[in-house]
């Protein structure tokens, strides 16, 4: 598969380069991609690899190995590690862990220091070293002045993307769940939709007026979509992403009270489900990101008030695209891919990765089989963590090879690195 259509066909790599794309091809080491699809290595917006401080959650050789064999070859780090990416040492570093690791590392800088939202970061710094998207995810920045600023300074960068996990603090604060019929039900205070919601409109104010380009991260509000679509018409250089658990999975999980179902923004209600699946089928949403937050499980056995936020997500999330969006017929798998791969690479600047299969393309590959049915074990995934809310279920599609620059880092669903 390519962005252009799919046929059978052998792919030839030399070095890191695709070089050839035909039949009866021959070379020295073979990998059997019998009934898969060879797509342009996949690319993940948003991952969680918790170095520097909270190695026993994750590392990134241990996050990136879960992404290889998710079948991505490049990962966006976000920033909220500790200390914060809000310094160029620290960006640094996360970049030389990630040129060692199995797939492509581009660290994200925070906005401002500390991700605490008052002082902008050394923007200009990291972004000199690499850095393309900013964001103080896990928090949102709720002051416009500060994201104002934020964007006027972005303008000045080129690549440069600013990137808002929207949620009003003074709206969501203090809830662990979605606020609606189910928060009621269970006691359990809630996050609005609202919280969403006014962020994003506030924001695509602010973008219209400086002109520069804002991201959304994990989009899960039919509001806040149709804000987006809006903004988009009007011909804003806004995109967005959404998580597979925002298309899968609803409030009424926590019913059980299990935290693993726990996430910021949180699971919300059916026609929230239906609207981020209508989003991704007509690109108001351009990107399918993971947010994968790994957590230790004794702080994801706490009480679900007590418990952190977050859920695994790079080793399921082919399967859920291809079980939840393309089987049923909400999207083809071009557009599925586009979501996967070219599109979040666009938005990152990440020129080698997302296709085409092209001879003189650079050799980054996701060879996935569509049909395959395998059961998700949560202690089996490659991630030092195992809080997916997926354990158990049978999911269908999976990576059998990845190809990073040339080189297998995932042969036959096993990683060689
Ligand atoms: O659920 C979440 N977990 N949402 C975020 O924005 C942050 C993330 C984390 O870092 O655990």
């Amino acid at each position: 598969m390519d962005q252009t259509g799919e046929r059978a066909a052998d792919v030839l790599v030399a070095d890191d380069r695709i070089a050839e794309v035909g039949t009866g091809l021959r070379g020295d080491r073979e990998l059997d991609a019998g009934g898969c699809i060879v797509a342009p290595g996949l690319v993940d917006l948003h991952v969680h690899l918790r170095e520097p401080g909270m190695e026993d959650a994750e590392t990134i050789e241990t996050g990136a190995r879960a992404a290889a064999l998710g079948g991505f070859t490049a990962i966006v780090a976000m920033p909220n590690t500790t200390p914060a990416q809000d310094d160029p040492a620290v960006v640094s570093a996360v970049l030389a862990a990630g040129s060692r690791s199995s797939c492509d590392v581009q660290a994200a800088g925070t906005i401002t220091k500390a991700r605490a939202g008052g002082e902008l970061a050394p923007m200009g710094e990291l972004h000199a070293l690499g850095v393309r998207i900013f964001t103080d995810d896990g928090s949102c920045v709720d002051s416009a002045g500060v994201m104002r600023a934020a964007l006027e300074y972005a303008a000045s960068l080129p690549g440069a993307v600013v990137a808002q996990h929207a949620e009003d603090d003074s709206l969501a604060g203090g809830g662990h769940m979605h606020e609606g019929d189910w928060s009621s039900r269970l006691g359990i205070p809630g996050r609005p939709a609202a919280a969403e919601d006014t962020i994003v409109a506030r924001d695509c104010i602010l973008a219209a007026t400086t002109g520069s380009r804002l991201h959304f991260l994990h989009l899960s509000t039919a509001g806040a979509i149709e804000l987006v679509r809006a903004a988009k018409a009007r011909g804003l250089p806004i995109t967005a992403e959404a998580a597979p658990h925002h298309f899968t999975l609803t409030d009424a999980a926590c019913a059980s009270f299990d935290p693993i179902f726990k996430v910021n923004p949180p699971l919300r209600t059916d026609a929230d489900v239906a609207a981020v699946k209508a989003g991704l089928a007509d690109g108001t949403i351009d990107a399918i990101a993971t947010d994968h937050a790994p957590h230790r499980t004794e702080a994801k056995e706490r009480p679900f008030e007590e418990a952190p936020p977050g859920m695994l997500g790079l080793e399921t999330a082919l399967a859920l695209t291809l079980g939840e969006l393309v089987e049923p017929g909400v999207m083809s798998l071009g557009d599925a891919l586009a979501r996967l791969s070219w599109g979040p690479a666009a938005i990152a600047g990440l020129a080698d990765h997302g296709g085409p299969v092209h001879a003189g393309s650079i050799a980054n590959l996701c060879v996935f089989d569509p049909g395959v049915r395998w059961v998700v074990e949560a202690d089996a995934l490659a991630s030092r963590a195992s809080n997916t809310p997926y354990a158990g279920q049978t999911l269908r599609g999976r990576t059998r090879h990845t190809v990073l620059r040339g080189t297998p880092v995932v042969v036959d669903g096993s990683p060689v690195r």
